[in-house]
């Protein structure tokens, strides 16, 4: 059973196995990506059930955009259908809505469509729903170098005071809590250049279950999962459970 009192407050999670799920059924891999919109509902209103305050989803990496060019045209079509249909209920569920990675990479159509969505539910204080969208780490860990550098060019800080929670400050995931857990669908067992330095201390989770499929009763598993693991940050097990 899942303990309510010990909700993670930031859970990403890497959505993969859409291809692999539409092959199965001897279907194209678009097939896949448009029935992983479900489960990314599913999540959605998990996490407005449990409480959990922050989901960031990968949803397209930097790496994606070597796919071949019909399925990134079919993926970033469905990006601007599925926003465009589903913001009014997420509206109503008082979810905000955030991207975060190379925006600018995008047509001029997807990009509106993504601000207008932010905008309009930009006063919303229910979960944060963060699309990582031509996101990669090791691009989001530079572009945060470059403008430290010019700041120090600038003479507005210096080298010395750089340190954790500064470049922090520099990072496209500012503003959140970095995740206590991440979970990877479809059996993979990798990050993908998926939030970095953000997963320092993070727990993972890789379920076989394929991106389409997983459900409120998956979802519920990787958390009882988390629940169970001891966080120990350096520390000795002794030391933990003295603190408890
Ligand atoms: C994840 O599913 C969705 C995106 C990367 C956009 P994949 O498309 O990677 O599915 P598999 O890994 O080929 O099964
Ligand atoms: C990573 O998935 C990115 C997303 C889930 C959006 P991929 O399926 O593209 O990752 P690799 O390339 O197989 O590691
Ligand atoms: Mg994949």
């Amino acid at each position: 059973m899942m303990n309510n009192l010990k909700i993670p407050e930031h859970v990403a999670i890497i959505m993969d196995g859409n291809g692999r799920w539409a092959k199965k059924l001897g279907l194209n891999r678009v097939f896949g990506h448009k029935n992983g919109v479900k489960a990314v509902r599913e999540a959605v209103e998990f996490c407005g059930e449990t409480g959990i305050k922050y989901l960031t989803l990968y949803a397209f990496s930097t790496e994606n955009w070597n796919r071949p060019q019909s399925e990134i045209e079919a993926l970033t079509n469905l990006l601007v259908e599925t926003i465009v249909k589903e913001v009014p209920e997420l509206h109503k569920n008082n979810v905000r809505l955030k991207t975060i990675g190379e925006i600018s990479s995008f047509t001029e159509n997807v990009r509106q469509k993504l601000n207008q969505a932010i905008e309009f539910t930009s006063k919303n204080t229910g979960l944060v729903l963060t699309l990582a969208l031509s996101y990669s780490s090791r691009w989001e860990i530079i572009e945060a170098v470059k403008q430290i550098a010019r700041k120090v060019a600038n003479k507005e800080i210096t080298p010395e005071s750089i340190n954790e929670n500064i470049f922090e400050q520099y990072l496209t995931t500012s503003d959140m809590p970095n995740p206590e857990l991440i979970i990877r669908t479809s059996g993979e067992q990798r990050l993908s250049n998926f939030l970095l330095w953000q997963a320092a201390y993070s727990e993972f989770y890789f379920p076989s279950v394929l991106w389409p499929d997983f459900s409120k009763k998956d979802f519920a598993e990787a958390i009882e999962e988390f629940q169970k693991r001891e966080r120990r940050f350096g520390k000795t097990g002794e030391q933990i459970k003295q603190e408890l």
